[in-house]
């Protein structure tokens, strides 16, 4: 067996997927061969939810049930409130939501039901109380009311309904649901890989998806678009981002929201964000924060050699001012990402189980060989901070 060593595994195809297609180099992106702009402007997150979930997209009846079936499951077991009320306030949104993904399973029979019917049903509820739990810890972190789930509006509608206590306007709604279309799936992205890496060895669903959400909130993966608007906070105002962003290109700093393993040309999810944001912004008295983050894309594109690397803005760029404009606590924009992204999540865990195959590549061992096993009493300890072991790094030894 020939191996070879690929770190960040970025040339290493490690699964079919007939979910979504990307081509990086020409910034393309297709869910089941459906352009990502024209399902932006035309589609739904319940209709990308089935298109992602059964490769079609569904006709009116389908489309209406599922979304019936969707909504019938935003509600949680009264058992999960008590859940929420017990973590701590000073929680981050994303680690109480890694709780609460994996609390799921307590609450449900089938929980440790392989069937492939019974999964379907799972990932079901998964994306239907994912967006609930994040608003339901919002507003216990607040020491608000927890506010019970409407049931007759949108995934989109409903979690700003139970997040703010109040019925969102259409466009609230709508500038939400494109950025949960925009986020429901991108190949096999680091949270997608763990998802997939959890139930290939024949664990659960709600262990991947607690899984996936603990990868996806990484600075690199889902935590950037928080970043972007703390950056953007951190600026305060557009003639101080020329000296900004200038400074930090200077010392070699990275700006979040650029850049992408995967895309070296501008990220199709950012091109109609970019627009998007725009209107979003201006229509909820934001325009000065667009326009700094419009200040920022020409800087850094004008760099000399920054399109030679393929740095181009990449959807959270856009994503992080349309979440700040709906009036999202910036520590909720990763949370909303992985109430999109549990579509993808799920969908690929039930194409993984479909052809399952453990996944397990190698380590590259680049330690000792052949020691001699010394007893207690002979060892004199490591060098301290000269020692490259475990405790001397730990600070321990
Ligand atoms: N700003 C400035 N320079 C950058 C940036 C950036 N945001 N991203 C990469 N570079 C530079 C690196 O410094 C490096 O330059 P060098 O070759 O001169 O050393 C070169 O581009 C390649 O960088 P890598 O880290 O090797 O590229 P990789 O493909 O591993 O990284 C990543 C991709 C992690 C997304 C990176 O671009 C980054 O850190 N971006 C900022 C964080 C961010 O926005 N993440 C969100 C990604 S999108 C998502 O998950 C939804």
């Amino acid at each position: 067996m020939s191996l070879t060593v690929d770190k960040g595994l970025g040339n290493t195809i490690a699964a079919d997927t007939k979910l979504s297609y990307i081509d990086g180099s020409k910034g393309v992106l297709e869910y089941v061969g459906y352009d990502i702009d024209s399902l932006a402007r035309n589609s739904t997150f319940e209709e990308t939810t089935w298109l992602l979930w059964n490769g079609t997209l569904p006709t009116q009846n389908e489309l209406a049930g599922f979304t019936k079936e969707l909504q019938s499951q935003f509600d949680v077991d009264p058992r999960m409130l008590d859940v929420v009320r017990a973590i701590p306030r000073t929680a981050a949104p994303m680690d109480a939501l890694r709780t609460l993904v994996s609390a799921l399973a307590h609450f449900d029979r089938e929980a440790d039901d392989p069937s492939p019917a019974a999964n379907r049903r799972k990932s079901l509820r998964l994306v239907a109380k994912t967006a609930s739990l994040v608003a339901l810890f919002d507003r216990h972190r607040k020491g608000k009311a927890l506010v019970a789930p409407d049931s007759t509006l949108s995934l989109a509608g409903n979690f700003l309904w139970m997040l703010t206590g109040a019925k969102p306007t259409e466009a609230m709604t709508r500038a939400l649901d494109v950025c949960l279309v925009l986020h429901a799936d991108h190949g096999l992205n680091a949270s997608t890989f763990a998802a997939r890496v959890t139930i290939a060895t024949q664990s659960d669903l709600y262990s991947a998806a607690t899984t996936a959400v603990g990868t996806l909130k990484g600075p690199l993966h889902g935590g950037a678009n928080q970043e972007v608007m703390e950056m953007l906070l951190d600026i305060g105002d557009l003639s101080k981002v020329d000296q900004y962003i200038t400074s930090k290109l200077a010392r070699k700093e990275r700006i979040m929201g650029f850049g992408h393993r995967v895309y070296k040309a501008y990220d199709p999810r950012a091109t109609y964000l970019k627009t998007f944001a725009k209107q979003v912004a201006a229509d909820t008295g934001n325009l000065p924060l667009y326009e700094m983050t419009r200040r920022i894309e020409e800087i850094v594109l004008a760099q000399p050699n920054i399109i030679e690397k393929g740095i181009f803005p990449n959807v959270d760029f856009y994503s992080a001012t349309t979440y700040y404009s709906l009036g999202l606590d910036l520590d909720l924009f990763t949370c909303m990402f992985a109430a999109s992204r549990m579509a993808g999540w799920t969908g690929h865990c039930i194409e993984q189980l479909a052809a399952n195959k453990l996944i397990r590549p190698h380590a590259d061992y680049t330690g000792p060989h052949g020691l001699t096993y010394l007893p207690m009493a002979q060892r004199t300890g490591c060098a301290g901070a000269a020692c490259s072991c475990a405790t001397a790094l730990s600070g321990v030894a």
